[in-house]
C-alpha cells in the first residue's frame, strides 16, 4: 500500500513562516585526489578571486572526472557520524539523517516539478534517507537520448558536458588549497594551467532543523572565504561557487532567477553565506563574478516581480514533509520515496518488509549495536 502526501499543503498558511535553526557544522570529511575518504579538513580550499578574461573550456581534454555511476550510498556520512560519536560516546540526535542534495530535492518540490526517487530505512528513531541511483541513472541516460542539437548544430549533451566541466574549471582558477598568505604568487597566477579534479571535495557535515525536527546533512563545500582559518566554534564563512551563462535578455533574467532557486536552498541548507557567481559568454570566457549573499535572495528575486519561487513555501514544505515521513516510515525495512514528473504528492510506498538494504552500512550498524 502506498502513503501520498500532498505537496500543495506547503501553500496554507504561508503567514507563518516554520521557525528553521542556523545549521551547524560539528564535523567534516575530505575526498583525496583519488575520491579516498579522510575524516577531516585536508581537502578544504580557500578562495581567491579568478582571473576575468580566462577561458572555462581550457584543459576540458584533461578533466578528471569521478565515476558517478557507482552508487555510493551514505557510506562516507555514516562513518564521519559515526567517528564523532566515538569521541562524544553518544548517537547524534537527528530524527533525519541525508546528503543535502536530497533535501534539496525535497525543498524545491513546490516549485520545481522534476521527478525523483529516494530510499529510506528508520532505525532507533532517526529516518535514513538516499537517493535511488538508478533511477537516476536511467534518467541521465533517457535525457541524454532524448536530446535534440542545440544552437551552432552542437549537441546539447556536448554543451552539456562542457557547461559541467566550466563548473569545475571555474572552481579551480577561484580557488587556493591553502590560505592566501601562504600560497605563492606563482601558484596563484598559474591556476589556469591546474589540473581540473572533481574527485576531490571537502565535505561538511552540519546540524539543521526544520520546525520540529532535527536533520543531520552532509554536502560538499567549495572553499572557505577569509584568508585566515576560522575560529572554532564561530560560524565559518562558506562560498559556493556557481557559473552561469551571461545575462543579456528579460527571458535569460528569469532563468537565472529560476535558478537561484537552487543555489539558494543549497547554500541555506549548509549555512554558506554567500554564493560567488562566475558569468561566462557564449563561447566560455569567465567575463564577471558576481557576489551574492544566500540570505537575501529570496527576497531579491521577489522584488523583481519575476518570482516563480517562494523561500518560505521551500521551508515550510520540508517541515510539513519531514514530519510526516517521521511518523509515516516503520521500525523495519526500506520504503521508497516517489514523486513522478508533474505529480501533486509525494508517495512513499514499501519495497523491502525488513531489514535495512544497503543504506545502513554493517559498520554503522554494529557501532550503533554496541552505542
Ligand atoms: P556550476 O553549477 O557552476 O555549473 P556545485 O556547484 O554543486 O559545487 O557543483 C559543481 C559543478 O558540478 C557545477 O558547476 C556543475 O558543472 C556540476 N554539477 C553539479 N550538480 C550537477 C547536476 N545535477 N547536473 C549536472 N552538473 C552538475
Ligand atoms: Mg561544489
Ligand atoms: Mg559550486
Amino acid at each position: 500500500m502506498a502513503l501520498r502526501f500532498p505537496i500543495g499543503a506547503a501553500f496554507t498558511g504561508r503567514e507563518n513562516p516554520v521557525p528553521v535553526k542556523r545549521p551547524k557544522e560539528f564535523a567534516c570529511f575530505s575526498y583525496d585526489a583519488n575520491h579516498e575518504y579522510h575524516l577531516g579538513d585536508s581537502s578544504l580550499k580557500w578562495y581567491y578571486p579568478p582571473d576575468l578574461g580566462t577561458s572555462l573550456s581550457k584543459g576540458l581534454d584533461s578533466f578528471v572526472k569521478h565515476d558517478d555511476t557507482v552508487d555510493e550510498h551514505l557510506d562516507t556520512l555514516l562513518r564521519t557520524i559515526m567517528s564523532h560519536e566515538q569521541a562524544t560516546g553518544e548517537p547524534i540526535d537527528a530524527h533525519i539523517v541525508t546528503w543535502r542534495g536530497m533535501l534539496t530535492k525535497i525543498m524545491a518540490a513546490p516549485f520545481d516539478d522534476s521527478p525523483f526517487e529516494m530510499s529510506v530505512t528508520r532505525y532507533r528513531c532517526q529516518s535514513f534517507i538516499e537517493e535511488h541511483r538508478a533511477f537516476k541513472i536511467q534518467q541521465e541516460q533517457q535525457s541524454t537520448a532524448r536530446q535534440p542539437r542545440g544552437r551552432h548544430g552542437i549537441p546539447n549533451s556536448e554543451m552539456h558536458r562542457t557547461n559541467i566541466s566550466a563548473g569545475y574549471k571555474f572552481e579551480t582558477l577561484s580557488t587556493l588549497p591553502r590560505p592566501w598568505g601562504e600560497t605563492s604568487r606563482e601558484y596563484i597566477e598559474n591556476r589556469d594551467n591546474e589540473i581540473v579534479n572533481n574527485k576531490e571535495q571537502y565535505c561538511s557535515v552540519v546540524r539543521t532543523g526544520f520546525g520540529n525536527t532535527i536533520v543531520c546533512l552532509g554536502g560538499e563545500v567549495d572553499a572557505i572565504w577569509d584568508a585566515k582559518p576560522p575560529t572554532p566554534g564561530d560560524p565559518i564563512n562558506w562560498v559556493e561557487l556557481k557559473t552561469s551563462a551571461e545575462i543579456h535578455s528579460h527571458q535569460d533574467r528569469v532563468r537565472f532567477d529560476r535558478k537561484l532557486m537552487k543555489y539558494w536552498i543549497q547554500s541555506f541548507l549548509l549555512g554558506v553565506p554567500q554564493i560567488i557567481v562566475g558569468f561566462r559568454s557564449e563561447s566560455g570566457v569567465l567575463r564577471s563574478v558576481e557576489t551574492l549573499e544566500t540570505r537575501k535572495i529570496p527576497h531579491q528575486v521577489q522584488s523583481r516581480e519575476l518570482a516563480r519561487w517562494d523561500g518560505n513555501v521551500c521551508i515550510k514544505f520540508a517541515s510539513l514533509f519531514l514530519e510526516w515521513l517521521r511518523v509515516s516510515v516503520p521500525d523495519e525495512g526500506v520504503w521508497r520515496i516517489k514523486r513522478g514528473k508533474g505529480w501533486n504528492d509525494i508517495e512513499l510506498s514499501e519495497v523491502e518488509e525488513a531489514g535495512h538494504g544497503s543504506i545502513i552500512t554493517d559498520e554503522f550498524m554494529n557501532w550503533r549495536i554496541k552505542l
